[in-house]
């Protein structure tokens, strides 16, 4: 373990994190329940009830759509990485908002004392072969569920229980409950409503989760393919100022480790890019408070010799680096965990 491990409590960060992130959602529901009533002024209560049925489905569906892009957002430009670090608890209020979507939708059944119908509609067994008439809820509800157990078991304590492997491959089915909301979503209230908003809401969510995924994963490769070493066997990074300060830019040698280069204001260093924790993607990374911080988890290596601070002992490989004709570059063949590789930069090529 590493003093990193803060990470993972309250710091400063993360009540930033957390607060931004209420307060857009706050704003966004009731701004979108204050903008339907004026436009829409409901007739009754079960109508009223409707308008939060709709602005917290819609929200959560946003929220959704966000998760999704942060990843490869993040991979495609460092500035997106401070939303990287929270997603847990960005995933976790996705699934109270879906929840209180649900809670408004069973109180409009309820106020009209028509619940049973829920169960009738639920149990019509015909109409789950009907494409119109499709019971669209029970789309909902599989989502829900995929969102209440990945939410559950968001904890590093289930990390550690199931496995990095397993708890990564059980996340993956936010995925899975994406497609499920799509769906319920198109095969639901888009049958009905014939407003051009609902159909720009899916394909514009859906379209810029494949396309940006399909970007991030065509750098990934690139990056993968790796850069072939000069005759000296140095490979050519970035000049200076094109490595983001405080975060990283990845190489690596054809069919060779992942290498991350970080700057740190004039420091720049180079270590492995696996994380000694759990082969966390260390160049996604940031650096806080002097140190590499890990993005998984928030382990941290100081970026001079890959050290953890103490009392951790966590080592890391690092790797020589070196500038020529204003480039950093850096030797693949790494040295041996913890040894100071770090260089300064000259000030004027910042
Ligand atoms: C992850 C969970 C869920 C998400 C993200 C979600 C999202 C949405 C969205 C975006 C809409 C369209 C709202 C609009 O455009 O006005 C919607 C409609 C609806 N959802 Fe969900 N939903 C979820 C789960 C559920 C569940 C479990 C149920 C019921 C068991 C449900 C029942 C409904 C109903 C009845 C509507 C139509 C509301 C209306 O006609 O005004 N949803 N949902
Ligand atoms: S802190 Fe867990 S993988 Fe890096």
């Amino acid at each position: 373990m590493s003093v990193g491990f803060r990470a993972v409590q309250w710091n400063r960060d993360k009540l930033v994190y957390d607060g931004i992130l209420l307060a857009a959602v706050a704003l966004y529901i009731v701004g979108f329940a204050a903008i339907y009533w004026w436009l829409h002024p409901p007739k009754n209560l079960p109508d009223a009830i409707d308008i939060w049925i709709r602005a917290f489905g819609t929200c959560a569906f946003l929220m959704l759509t966000v998760i999704l892009l942060i990843g490869p957002l993040a991979r495609l430009n460092p500035r997106f990485l401070p939303l990287l670090y929270n997603r847990r608890h960005f995933g976790v209020l996705t699934f109270c908002v879906a929840a209180l979507h649900v809670w408004f939708m069973l109180d409009w059944y309820m106020v009209q004392g028509n619940l049973p119908n829920l169960a009738r509609e639920l149990t019509t067994w015909p109409d789950y072969a009907k494409f119109i008439g499709f019971p669209f809820k029970v789309l909902g509800i599989a989502a829900l569920l995929i969102l209440f157990l990945m939410a559950s078991t968001s904890h590093d304590f289930w990390l550690m229980f199931l496995s990095p492997r397993v708890w990564k491959g059980l996340h993956m089915a936010l995925y899975v409950a994406y497609g499920l909301v799509v769906m319920h979503v198109a095969l639901g209230i888009m049958q009905y409503e014939r407003t051009w908003l609902i159909p720009l809401m899916l394909v514009g969510g859906f379209g810029s989760v494949a396309a940006l995924h399909l970007v991030a994963g065509r750098r990934e490769r690139k990056v993968d393919e790796g850069t072939v070493p000069t005759d000296e066997g140095w490979i050519a990074v970035a000049p200076p100022r094109a490595i983001p300060d405080k975060a990283a830019l990845i190489v690596a040698a054809p069919g060779g480790e992942r290498i991350a280069i970080f700057r740190d204001g004039e420091q720049i260093g180079a270590i492995t890019n696996l994380c000694a924790h759990q082969n966390g993607p260390l160049g996604e990374g940031r650096i806080i408070d002097g140190c590499v911080t890990c993005p998984w988890h928030g382990y941290q290596y100081r970026l001079a010799d890959g050290c953890a601070p103490p009392p951790f002992t966590e080592k890391l490989a690092t790797y020589p680096l070196r500038i020529k004709n204003g480039v950093v570059e850096v030797n693949p063949r790494p040295l041996p965990p913890g040894t100071p590789a770090a260089i300064a930069c000259p000030r004027d090529m910042l």
